[in-house]
């Protein structure tokens, strides 16, 4: 693709020895100048790459001259002849290495200071900084690959969606509040002051009501807002790859996407396997201590209650006796832990509200290799609560070798138990380097209850929205045991990320309803919010459902990046701020009059 203009011939990332002898304009920013007393030398770069530019006053002593007064970061143009690199000068790090451009005229089209912050690769400036000079951070070329590579997938998925008839339809900015469960950023309308638009949190009601108008197949990369507690993956604004498809059922739902999946990561060289395994939200927490279970290493939860609940130590019979859970995990070879080594793990149990961290080592008995069953024995913090035949069989029960290391969590909420040891397996096999690199495991997590109980609210609250069907077969318990029905709802996981949930919508105004309902709302709530949704559902809804999936969650693995920030532009910081333009920021008095905004 030509990408020459008035003011360059080529880039910097494309001539070659096949250019030999080429007259050639190129822009770019000079880049670590050389001067070596005759002749200059320096890398000119712009985004296709760099290629090396000489002046020699032999050649021509005005650009020479020019040349002396160029600093880093300076924007020029030059004008030159292509020539290979005198012998043993190529480097082939670049992909015009193997040339140079002798110049004979340099225009200079911008100066530049001297820079705030160090634009390397690798780079010292902290993160602060980074953000606050973001349009030169953006210069750096593992930040322009970051974006490239969105830029990517962004484009794979329009391809493979336009292929599947879908249409991409965009839905309102400024909108009524759609409930996903974050608080909603909030716009005041002048013209009806005292009333509010809300940012969408989704496009989730407007692209179930272009089910209803017939569009069957609807996709938008669609910018999405939610004011809560940011994390790593988590930033204010983020953008979704949203789809709504109609006549379908989850089966539907599952082969579409993967092929979506496979396109994507076709596109960017990688092999994916389809069909994705699946795991119900039960199991997955039960094996893994997570709904987004990372699936490239084993050291599974195992519930212990049956051997436990016959120990001698009262906090775990007492724990049993009253319903709860104790789970272990088996840290293969890591009996050789210290003491403070297991502080350490037990205080991460304890961020997730473990109220503590058992921990028995297996050994083997004295004048025994400890390869029999009977050759094995158990020492430690919690072993003396086990005698020998509960001893053997926790050794059977976690496949527990002479070595390991067995972590144990109880609590009376079994699902404290299963998160804590879930993170805890989590931490460890990052400690372990347990986690094989360059695996792609997805997975789809399916069966996710409809409700969960908000100790806070005092009520029950959708676990996905309040617009998912439950499954059929639970439909009978909606109003009698509402935390037992299960969802036609969906997430799709990949290495221990949420990439993505949805599911089968509701499409009858009286179920519709009657959820509203089993969430607390009241009527005049019911009519006040979602009036419009359940109007529409008298016109001939249709059966539909969707999906939404991270595009910044996605494009960081992709990248092998931590954080989302890492492949946003213009990203926010942990406290919603962004430190280039200062916003938020205050506004005139005058700008508040006319919102009939009054602040406190
Ligand atoms: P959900 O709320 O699960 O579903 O969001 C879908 C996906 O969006 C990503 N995501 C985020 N990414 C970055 N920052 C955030 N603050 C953030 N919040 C969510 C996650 C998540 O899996 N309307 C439904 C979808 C549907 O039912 O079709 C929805 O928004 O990757």
């Amino acid at each position: 693709m030509a990408k020459t203009t008035v003011l360059r011939t080529n880039t910097c990332g494309e001539l070659a020895l096949k250019d030999n002898n080429k007259k050639v304009t190129l822009c770019g920013w000079v880049q670590h100048v050389k001067n070596l007393g005759g002749l200059i030398f320096f890398y000119l770069k712009d985004r296709y790459g760099i290629t090396q530019v000489v002046f020699d006053p032999q050649y021509d002593k005005d650009a020479h001259k020019l040349a002396e007064s160029l600093k880093r970061e300076d924007v020029i143009q030059v004008f030159g002849r292509v020539r290979p690199r005198p012998q043993g000068q190529d480097n082939m790090d670049i992909t015009t290495g193997t040339i140079e451009v002798i110049t004979d005229k340099v225009n200079v089209l911008n100066k530049s200071a001297v820079l705030p912050i160090d634009i390397e690769e690798e780079t010292t400036t902290n993160e602060d900084m980074r953000l606050k000079y973001r349009y030169l951070d953006l210069r750096r070329p593992c930040v322009q690959k970051n974006i490239i590579t969105r830029h990517k997938l962004v484009k794979a998925s329009r391809d493979f969606f336009d292929k599947q008839g879908f249409l991409e339809i965009e839905t309102p900015i400024l909108a009524k509040s759609t409930p996903e469960g974050a608080r909603d950023y909030l716009v005041p309308s002048r013209v009806h002051k005292g009333k509010f638009y809300a940012l969408p949190q989704s496009p989730q009601l407007f692209k179930q009501l272009l089910m209803l108008s017939g569009f069957d197949r609807y996709v938008q990369i669609a910018r999405c807002f939610r004011d809560e507690d940011l994390r790593a993956d988590r930033q204010p604004e983020f953008t979704q790859i949203d789809v709504e498809m109609s006549f379908v059922e989850e089966e539907d739902i599952y082969l579409t996407m993967e092929g979506l999946m496979k396109h994507v990561f076709n596109e960017i060289g990688v092999k994916v396997k389809t069909p994705f395994p699946r795991i119900t939200f039960k199991e997955a927490m039960d094996k893994y201590g997570s709904d987004k279970p990372d699936v490239r290493f084993g050291m599974h939860l195992v519930n212990i209650n049956e051997i436990a609940e016959k120990s001698s130590f009262k906090i775990f019979t007492e724990t049993v006796k009253n319903g709860g859970t104790i789970k272990c995990i088996n840290a293969r070879g890591c009996a050789k832990f210290s003491r403070k080594d297991i502080d350490e793990l037990e205080k991460v149990a304890k961020i997730y509200d473990a109220k503590g961290l058992a921990w028995i080592k297996v050994e083997a008995k004295e004048g025994t290799e400890g390869n029999n069953i009977e050759d094995k024995k158990i020492e430690g913090m919690s072993a003396k609560f086990f005698d020998e035949t509960l001893a053997k069989a926790l050794v059977e029960k976690t496949n527990a070798n002479v070595g390991d290391l067995l972590l144990i969590v109880g609590d009376h909420k079994h699902h404290i138990a299963d998160v804590a040891l879930g993170q805890l397996r989590l931490h460890l096999a990052k400690k372990l380097e347990m986690i094989p690199e360059d695996e792609w495991s997805f997975i789809w997590v399916v069966d996710f209850p409809m409700m969960e109980y908000d100790e806070d609210a005092k009520r029950h609250i959708a676990m996905h929205h309040p617009f998912t069907s439950p499954k059929d077969e639970d439909l009978s318990m909606l109003e009698t045991d509402p935390t037992k029905v299960r969802a036609k709802a969906y997430d799709l996981a990949l290495n221990g990320v949420e990439l993505g949930g949805g599911s089968i919508r509701i499409h009858s105004r009286e179920l519709q309803e009657k959820v509203f309902k089993a969430i607390g709302l009241k009527d005049d709530e019911i009519a006040s919010k979602f009036g419009f949704l359940l109007d529409a559902f008298k016109y001939g809804a249709p059966p539909h459902g969707g999906i939404a999936f991270g595009l910044d969650r996605l494009a960081a693995m992709v990248c092998k990046e931590e954080n989302i920030r890492e492949v946003i532009a213009f990203p926010k910081t942990k406290h919603a701020e962004s430190l280039m333009d200062s916003s938020p920021s205050e506004v005139d008095t005058e700008q508040l009059d006319e919102a009939g905004i009054k602040l406190k």
